[in-house]
């Protein structure tokens, strides 16, 4: 979800930047850019995805807001479906239509889910560059064989392109996998374990960057602190 659309002036009226002839001033003077780009259309139309800046200062509109959710089994991770999604078990927390997820998690996978309506750090946490860890906690059909670790660390071809895994870690004699990443492909971890002509039975994401799920219950939604706040932003190399 794009999160509502604004006239540009509103936005920066909203930001708390100045008024609206001051703010429509600077517009037409060339000192806001929108996503790298300047713009001098005051209707231009920007959401809280978009990244704007006044003279590359990128100005943070008030209302920023992170929580980590530990999404259960057969739930969808998008905003509308006609099944159940991760937005309807968002009841109680103030202005969800702002929100969306970091990045997708299978219907049939469970566990961890960030979510923002920080566009910027949505995109720095799931875009490839960035490299953020996400760890996932997979149960197999058959075991895995100590030679497909290192296969796995040096890189397993996908049709899209190879991937290295960064991290493995083996339990319940080579049943339970845990493998680090640092993509978001789509059914990703599956398609690695079905390259090794294994099957992923179930899929549970522990850890994405530095916040974990921590105590969370399944289907419970926390409001992240503000030192995990931070740690995803040093991640990200935000400021
Ligand atoms: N990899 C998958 O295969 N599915 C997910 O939901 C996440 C990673």
């Amino acid at each position: 979800m794009e999160g509502k659309k604004l006239r540009l002036d509103r936005f920066l009226v909203n930001a708390g930047v100045g008024s609206r002839s001051v703010v429509r001033d600077m517009i037409r003077e060339g000192l806001i850019t929108v996503n790298g780009m300047v713009v001098r259309d005051i209707s231009c139309k920007v959401s809280v995805r978009d990244e704007v800046s006044i003279e590359g200062r990128r100005i943070e509109l008030a209302g920023k807001r992170y929580y980590k959710m530990y999404k259960p089994k057969g739930v969808i991770t998008s905003t509308k479906d006609k099944d159940l999604t991760l937005f309807d078990l968002l009841v109680d927390i103030p202005r969800v239509e702002e929100l969306f997820p970091v990045g997708r998690l299978d219907k049939d996978a469970e566990g961890l889910v960030l979510i923002t309506n920080d566009g910027l750090l949505a995109h720095r946490l799931t875009h490839p560059k960035w490299k953020v860890r996400k760890v996932y906690e997979v149960y197999l059909e058959n075991p895995i064989l100590v030679g497909e670790v290192d296969i796995l660390l040096r890189g397993v071809n996908l049709k899209d392109g190879p991937v290295i895994v960064e991290d493995v870690g083996i339990s319940d004699e080579g049943r339970v996998v845990r493998i680090t990443v640092t993509e978001g492909r789509y059914h990703l971890v599956k398609r690695i374990f079905s390259a090794l002509g294994n099957r992923v039975l179930s899929l549970k994401r522990i850890a994405f960057g530095p916040i974990d799920l921590g105590g969370l219950s399944e289907g419970e939604v926390r409001e992240l602190e503000r030192k995990e706040i931070e740690e995803l932003y040093k991640v990200c190399e935000l400021k």
